[in-house]
């Protein structure tokens, strides 16, 4: 009996992580459904969200219009979720790629700066009166209030000078857009570590640390199993 237990100990070890990898995979289509349901309905042909989507011939899901790709999963381009009796607005994991977002008629009380962290192609913004525009006025191009709405025009490209090397970032690293108030910086070419200051190597710890490490930890595993099985034996 005993053996028995001991022996499917490298078998579930294999099984759990066969199972984390399907389950990351599933789990960016549940984020999304979870975005597009938010409440329910569909964007109307009419409201700004509904506009775009068949200007860019999307295809409409829930509250979400999906670019009409063979991506799996699907990027969510536009995201109305115009009254939905939204108080506050946690993550929006899952939608990162949206150009519109409309959340207008809904008690929003306030919305983290963060909220849109990531979200490069976020263009067009609708939201309550009251409500700044992510990042503030100076991270958009253009900021209005119309029929007690905000809206949020043209996200301003936070870096110095696009794609180079910029004022922004540390030396010899390249300054990208991150979303409403927000920059990446990532080291040039031949340049890595902490603030980019070493030049020329090549990067063996990023790419073999987690290597190393999941090998160390599936290693130790295994022995441990193997020497319980040896006790038994
Ligand atoms: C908002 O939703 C409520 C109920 O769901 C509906 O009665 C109302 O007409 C909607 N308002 C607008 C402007 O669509
Ligand atoms: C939203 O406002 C409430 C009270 O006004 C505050 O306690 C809370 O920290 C704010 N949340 C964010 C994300 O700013
Ligand atoms: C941002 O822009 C809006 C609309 O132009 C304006 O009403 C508001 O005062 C501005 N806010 C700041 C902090 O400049
Ligand atoms: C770039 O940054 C420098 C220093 O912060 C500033 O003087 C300059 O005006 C900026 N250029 C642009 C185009 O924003």
């Amino acid at each position: 009996m005993k053996m028995k237990a001991v022996c499917c100990w490298t078998e579930t070890i294999v099984l759990i992580l066969i199972f984390k990898i399907s389950f990351n995979a599933s789990f960016q289509l549940t984020e999304r459904q979870q975005v597009c349901s938010l409440c329910g309905g569909t964007p109307l042909n009419s409201t700004p969200v509904g506009k775009f989507c068949s200007l860019s011939a999307g295809r409409i899901d829930g509250r979400c219009c999906l670019r009409n790709n063979t991506r799996d999963p699907e990027d969510i381009i536009g995201l109305d979720l115009s009254n939905c009796s939204l108080t506050h607005i946690d993550e929006l994991h899952g939608a990162s790629t949206v150009s519109v977002i409309d959340l207008s008629l809904n008690p929003i009380v306030n919305i983290s700066d963060t909220t849109f962290q990531g979200f490069r192609d976020l263009n067009y913004m609708i939201l309550p009166q009251d409500i700044v525009c992510p990042g503030g006025n100076t991270s958009w191009e253009k900021v209005e209030v119309e029929e007690g709405n905000r809206l949020c025009e043209g996200q301003k490209n936070m870096c110095n000078q696009t794609g180079e090397l910029s004022m922004n970032c540390p030396e010899n690293s390249l300054c990208a857009p991150y979303g409403p108030g927000f920059y990446e910086c990532s080291c040039a070419e031949n340049y890595r570590g902490y603030k980019c200051l070493r030049e020329g190597d090549f990067p063996v710890p990023q790419v073999f640390g987690p290597l190393a490490a999941s090998t160390v930890v599936i290693s130790f595993l295994l022995w441990v199993t193997q020497r319980r099985k040896a006790k038994y034996l």
